[in-house]
């Protein structure tokens, strides 16, 4: 998500934000944005767009500013625009952010009471005004009674009115460094920003308050009592540092999906119970239908054929799902009292904002689910429901995917519920099955050895299958393309049981077949499926849950899935085939960011 900077010392603190910035802004760049002390008093200076931008506007003034705070933004709460970019001021107080204060609105509320204005959609702001208003003369004294108010995620680094040349840092949920040199000290997001200097830095524990004054760094514990640091060696390049240490963004992008889930669900679970209500959306919205159209792009779109199927099963809602490139030109026959959701991480896809256009054109109500705030669909649709899995480098998307299943949950939950189809407890169930399934992500990442020594035996392939039966065989078109895009490696996916109706011929010894197991009132049949491959020579790599049984026979290999089978499988299942696409494409030598042929957004038809 965002990154942010700060430094006090000896040299001129605008070059070393904007440098510091430019490392960081793989994490965010919808708009970047200074604040200096200069003349006793605090300048802050912001700029809609690229960094460049900043810099260009900078130019080389405020030469003589020897401490100050940077931010290069990716928008989670209000549009990309120069009023919502940071730093943000309120009161004494200036200060940029990374993270999401999920209980904005209240304390905007609270906040308004007690004479704040606020001038911008962001979460932010919010939390500028609830330091200043805990301001009595002490930073540390405000920084943590405020804190104790904001729930969420965030890393502050704060410039307080009356305290020139100092810098005050704070985290709780994202990533914060702290670190000294000869000249000066300097906070930031992440290592990338800190490496050109020193490579000995420290990490503060969430609720630690860091001081930067006057060029001295100083570490505070909770009860404001000053602390011995301690310190760590990097041994990272500035490049590795934005990897986080791992060789591509994808396969940090993959380890990112717990924290990016439960960003995402997070703010939508009150009381155990879904709500959009952040979001804007009307509360009854999904009563009043009788179909939902989902229309998107490439695994976008394999979002979308989970989200059907959770949505029928959970919600008997009837769901058409279609490719948006058919959609928009097949002059779609839409049924009144209908409404539709437009999947998009990007949210710049030609042809899902096509698709989106002419839903709109007929009148059906349009619920994008979009990564990137601001953009076209977002704007365009009637709600936006934004995923919260921050900025997604790679060209094969995996985080992405994740939280927008996360969505098809959170609505095949809610509509439920407005449906009358269950009631609040067992919605309750189902929101908790969803976090469970959150919360043994983790569990699946740590499997990469195993899922790594599979793909590996890829390396020679040609062509291959990916088959499963329901959600699996939704998560085997997902599985297939990932592998594709990024290892070249020709792969289908198939519904189990069509394979015998014609395919089942391209099955040899040197075809591999991925079978999905996953979905209990289907197993039978789909392990009749990997008999027929398996009578065939093809091998076979299962991928089961661990609450199912398939005997040996079914399969050469099995992978076990942790976790019960059945409707939550998908968020632990994708993780496996997101790795088996990797470190085959690794084994392969390919491109894993960039892949040939390809783009981040396809803005063209
Ligand atoms: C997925 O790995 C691909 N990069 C591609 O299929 C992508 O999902 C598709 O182009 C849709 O993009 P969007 O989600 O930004 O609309
Ligand atoms: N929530 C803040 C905003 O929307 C920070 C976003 C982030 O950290 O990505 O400006």
């Amino acid at each position: 998500m965002c990154g942010i900077v700060g430094y006090s010392g000896l040299k001129p603190v605008r070059q070393v934000l904007t440098d510091g910035l430019a490392s960081l802004e793989y994490r965010g760049y919808d708009s970047a944005g200074v604040a200096l002390w200069e003349n006793d008093a605090v300048t802050v200076i912001r700029q809609q767009g690229r960094l460049s931008k900043l810099v260009e506007r900078l130019g080389l003034m405020h030469e003589q500013s020897r401490c100050g705070i940077g931010h290069t933004r990716w928008a989670t709460h209000g549009q990309p625009s120069e009023v919502n970019a940071h730093p943000h001021r309120q009161g004494r107080v200036t200060l940029v952010h990374n993270g999401i204060i999920e209980n904005y609105l209240q304390l905007r509320e609270e906040l308004e009471k007690k004479g704040y204005h606020f001038q911008t959609q962001t979460d932010t702001e919010i939390a500028a005004a609830l330091i200043d208003s805990c301001y009595t003369g002490s930073p540390l004294e405000a920084i943590r009674k405020a804190c104790a108010g904001m729930e969420g995620a965030y890393a502050f680094a704060i410039l307080f009115d009356g305290h020139p040349n100092c810098v005050y840092g704070v985290r709780l949920g994202s990533p914060l460094v702290a670190a000294v040199d000869e000249t000066g000290a300097y906070l930031a997001s992440d290592l990338a920003a800190i490496l050109p200097y020193t490579d000995r830095y420290l990490l503060p524990e969430e609720g630690e308050l860091l001081a930067l004054e006057n060029g001295r760094l100083t570490c505070y514990d909770s009860d404001l009592q000053p602390m011995e640091p301690v310190w760590k060696q990097a041994h990272w390049s500035v490049e590795q540092a934005q990897k986080e240490g791992y060789r591509y963004f994808m396969e940090k992008e993959i380890h990112e999906q717990p924290q990016a889930l439960r960003r995402t669900i997070s703010p939508r679970i009150e009381d155990g119970l879904p709500t959009f209500g952040v979001d804007g959306l009307p509360a009854g919205f999904f009563q009043k239908i009788r179909r939902l159209y989902i229309t998107a792009c490439g695994t976008a779109l394999y979002c979308g054929m989970v989200g059907k199927a959770l949505i029928e099963k959970i919600a008997r809602l009837p769901v058409e799902v279609e490719v948006a490139s058919e959609f928009r030109y097949r002059d779609p026959i839409l049924e009144p009292d209908s409404a539709a959701v437009i999947i998009s991480q990007s949210g710049e896809t030609a042809d899902s904002l096509a698709a989106l256009r002419l839903l709109k054109a007929r009148g059906i109500p349009v619920i994008a689910i979009v990564n990137v705030v601001g953009s076209s669909i977002a704007r365009e649709a009637d709600y936006c429901l934004y995923t919260y899995a921050g900025p997604e480098i790679a060209v094969a998307t995996t985080k992405a995917y994740s939280v927008q299943v996360a969505m098809m949950y959170l609505i095949a939950i809610l509509a439920a519920g407005e449906r009358q189809v269950v009631d609040q407890e067992q919605q309750r169930r189902l929101i908790e099955g969803l976090e469970e399934a959150v919360e043994l992500t983790p569990k699946v990442l740590a499997m990469k050895e195993e899922i790594r020594s599979y793909a590996r035996g890829l390396r020679d392939t040609e062509s291959m299958f990916y088959i499963g039966r329901g959600l699996d065989y939704s998560l085997a078109l997902e599985g297939s393309l990932k592998l594709k895009e990024i290892s070249y490696i020709h792969a289908e996916a198939y519904a189990a049981g069509e394979l015998k109706h014609g395919t089942l011929a391209l099955v040899t010894p040197h075809t591999p077949v991925v079978a999905l197991a996953t979905q209990p009132e289907l197993l039978s049949k789909t392990v009749s499926n990997m008999r027929e491959v398996m009578a065939r020579g093809g091998p076979v790599l299962a991928l089961v849950t661990e609450d199912l049984e398939i005997d040996a026979g079914a399969c050469d290999q099995r992978i076990t899935i942790p976790g019960k089978g059945g409707i939550f499988a998908p968020l632990l299942v994708v993780i496996v085939l997101q790795m088996i696409g990797f470190y085959a494409a690794e084994e392969r030598g390919c491109d894993v960011d960039k892949p040939r042929n390809l783009a981040k957004s396809v803005t063209v038809e």
